[in-house]
């Protein structure tokens, strides 16, 4: 799975704008944080050479320890009388030192005051600041220390230590608030409009309003049930001969979309249909354009119809899918009507011939097909019994017209309607198992069966034959089926539905509509029958891009692969080349690449492409210039720059020395620096760096790595603030290649 980290995207969608993080770290406005009680001894830490921090963030009456002074500390916690509590502050750092040696400088200063912390008897707490660096968010430094804290907070659970971004100048009220909070808050940022806080939020904040061509298409991501939709963003569609195109103004929403939105019906169960398993296949809107030869109907035209894929914004379909609507209805009443009617016209008046003085039993009397049947069967005037869930439910299906109405929850409903009616001479069936059973058998002599469910067909339902003795007929019903054979007979019903809403002997069905993001909980209400009629959707003026349907297309021209002669690296390069790469260049310290991928390499230049391996340190920046310069010189323009390399050397905070530490963060930080700084005169495409999952979650053990991969996270926002490319990608464990594979 891809994780892309990204905090300064939080800001962009809390401001409404896209973000093409998959995992995005939101801010969020925070409540005022309840104050509970004051830490009244506080100690401020800052780093050799800074300036004294403490008017700046409101913090005059707190003791210092500059730079060499951190050795007092010790001696000061000492000191304080019993049941002091005390805060400790550790300010940022402004020194002219490089970014290596300040980062590590913090992070050695942090690591001390952690142990400290830990060690003492005390009552304490530990506050971490940062400052918001250029383009409102911080830059890679701060954003290595807050990584580096989010190690310490699973590590340090008593200290239980806090980070404070600080926007400058400060609001130093809003940091003694934070201070003397004792909220769950770990993360918090001070801006000149308040304190915000820190969110995590699962998927990719991309939605943006519909251009033009454009429209958006509903989607079910596979497995995550039906809260897992999205509105996908797609290619209008030109209507070709005989097509028209509809924008759509609500699709009605049917059973058999729900079973498809949960991935219990496919394409291989209702492949004989029109619309397949598409989800939604009856909408109303008007139409947008015509195709050539279609003059039936024009554009701005009101229409209603079927079409596979309705749950959209525009579709594009044969002309002969949609009728006029009739006149006098609104768009989204007649989106009830496609589906039920000529459903409940189908199964009744050309399956069932049902005559006048018939006695006609419809289960689920009170859902779309249902009402519409028991309006279609009054029609020819038969006698309506219909079946319902609920009072509720009984009373709409009477007020629609039918004559009795039984409770379809108990089987006794078939002896309740021998006992009072007799038997039937057409059900209307969408129960299944011992109901759909009970039902066959009310059935008179030349009766007939009209089963609309699916489940019974599905399940394979044995029925014993002996009962067609007398002339019974049992018919399956599927529209959808029909729209694909018999074109003529739907027009044919069409027009007669038409008709009779015309002159008002049908009326639309009863419906509740749900807006685009309600998607969810309208399938979820059909799922569990708790809607009456209808229930219509209106599709969204807006919409994300499909992940899936984004495919890189390298430029030929040169891509530079740090760390790419082994493990996740060399796995990037062979995946440029597939994309187009021409030219690759493959680096490393030994500069050699690994045996096992010798075929795999020869395969790439077998394929056309130019590799090249060579020795690099990307910690060397005299060696980084030379390096890309010559390699440009030799091999065409820089296309790309991916930083795939790493000096792992895991382990607890308590135990990190400042060399261990610093020999983690120099390939990281130094790299990445590098490779920006060799390469800032040039108009690369990609300029990526890996950095892992970890970040995010602060993986206890890992103090070091998550430092580093933090510090590439904030430097790559710097870059894009600059306008230039830059993209971190928080990578989660990989399987088969790589560092983590190796160690298996
Ligand atoms: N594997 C995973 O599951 C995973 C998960 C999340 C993120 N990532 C990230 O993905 C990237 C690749 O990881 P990996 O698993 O492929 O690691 P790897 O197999 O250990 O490869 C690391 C590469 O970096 C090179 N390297 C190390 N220091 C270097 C330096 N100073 N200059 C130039 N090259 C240097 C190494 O070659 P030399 O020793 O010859 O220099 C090696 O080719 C890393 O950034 C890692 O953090 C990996």
């Amino acid at each position: 799975m891809r994780h892309v980290i990204e905090e300064a995207r939080a800001t962009a969608v809390e401001q409404g704008q896209s973000s093409d993080g998959a995992l995005a770290l939101i801010s969020a406005r925070a409540a005022a944080p309840e104050i509970h009680q004051a830490h009244d001894t506080i100690a401020v830490v800052t780093g050799q050479g800074a300036a004294d921090p403490r008017s700046r963030f409101g913090l005059m009456a707190a003791t210092l320890f500059a730079g060499d002074q951190l050795g007092e500390l010790p001696d000061w916690l000492e000191a304080l009388p019993d049941g002091a509590r005390i805060t400790v502050v550790v300010a940022p750092d402004a020194t002219d030192a490089t970014v290596l040696d300040r980062l590590s400088a913090r992070i050695d200063t942090l690591t001390v005051v952690l142990k400290l912390l830990a060690a003492t008897q005390r009552p304490c707490r530990m506050l971490v600041l940062t400052e918001t660096g250029a383009g409102g968010a911080p830059a890679g430094e701060e954003a290595g220390i807050r990584a580096f804290m989010r190690v310490a907070i699973n590590e340090f659970p008593d200290i239980d230590p806090r980070l404070v971004d600080v926007a400058s100048p400060a609001p130093t009220e809003a940091l003694a608030a934070i201070m003397a909070a004792d909220d769950a808050e770990r993360e918090l940022r001070i801006t000149a409009s308040g304190v915000e806080i820190s969110r995590i939020r699962r998927g990719m904040e991309r939605e943006a309003p519909l251009g033009p061509d454009e429209r958006a298409v509903l989607h079910f991501a596979d497995g995550v049930g039906l809260d897992g939709f999205e509105w996908l963003r797609q290619a209008r569609q030109e209507p070709g001969e005989g097509e028209i195109e509809i924008e759509v103004a609500a699709a009605g929403l049917n059973y058999r979309d729900v079973m498809v939105g949960l991935g219990l019906l496919d394409d291989d169960l209702l492949g004989a249909g029109l619309t397949r398993a598409a989800l939604g296949f009856e909408c109303a809107g008007r139409v947008s354009r015509v195709g050539l030869g279609v003059t039936r109907l024009r554009p701005g035209d009101a229409v209603m119809g079927f079409a596979a894929g309705a749950f959209a914004s525009h579709i594009t379909c044969p002309d002969w899918h949609f009728f006029p609507v009739p006149d006098g209805l609104d768009l989204e009443a007649a989106a009830t009507i496609p589906v039920a009617f000529s459903t409940a016209w189908y199964a009744l008046v050309e399956r069932g011939h049902v005559r006048a003085g018939e006695t006609v039993l419809i289960h689920g009397a009170a859902g779309g097909v249902g009402l519409a049947a028991v309006q279609i069967a009054k029609l020819h005037g038969a006698q309506v019994l219909g079946t319902a869930s609920n009072d509720a439910r009984r009373a709409i299906a009477m007020a629609a017209g039918a004559d009795a109405v039984f409770d379809s929850r108990r089987e006794r409903f078939a002896d309740e309607i021998r006992r009072q009616i007799g038997s039937v001479d057409v059900v209307l069936n969408s129960l299944a198992g011992p109901a759909m059973l009970a039902s066959f058998r009310l059935l008179k002599p030349f009766g007939r069966f009209l089963e609309l469910g699916k489940r019974d067909f599905l399940d394979n339902t044995q029925l014993a034959l002996r009962p067609f003795l007398r002339n019974i007929a049992y018919s399956g019903v599927d529209l959808d089926e029909l729209l694909a054979a018999d074109p003529a007979l739907v027009r044919e019903m069409m027009a007669k539905l038409a008709e009779a809403f015309g002159n008002q002997s049908l009326r639309p069905l009863t419906y509740r509509s749900f807006e685009a993001y309600e998607v969810g909980a309208a399938f979820r209400t059909m799922q569990a029958s708790e809607h009456v009629g209808k229930i219509v959707i209106r599709p969204p003026q807006a919409a994300r891009t499909d992940l899936a349907s984004l495919s890189y297309a390298a430029r030929p021209g040169l891509y530079v692969v740090v760390g790419g002669t082994t493990g996740f690296g060399f796995a990037t390069a062979r995946w440029l080349a597939r994309k187009g790469a021409s030219h690759l260049a493959l680096l490393s310290r030994r500069g050699a690449v690994d045996a096992d991928l010798a075929a795999e390499l020869a395969e790439m230049r077998a394929n056309g492409a130019t590799v090249v391996v060579e020795a690099l340190d990307v910690c060397d920046k005299a060696a980084v210039t030379e390096t890309l310069g010559r390699l440009m010189r030799e091999h065409g323009p820089l296309r790309g720059v991916i930083h795939a390399a790493v000096h792992l050397d895991d382990g607890l905070i308590a135990n990190l020395t400042p060399e261990r530490l610093r020999a983690v963060l120099r390939t990281k930080v130094d790299g990445v620096i590098n490779l920006s700084d060799a390469t800032e005169d040039l108009d690369p495409d990609i300029f990526v760096a890996y950095s892992s999952a970890t970040t995010l979650i602060g993986s206890p053990g890992q103090g070091a790595y998550v430092a580093a991969n933090g510090f590439m996270e904030g430097f790559m926002r710097g870059r894009r603030s600059r306008g230039r490319p830059g993209l971190a990608v928080g990578w989660g464990a990989i399987a088969d290649v790589g560092l983590i594979a190796r160690d298996k």
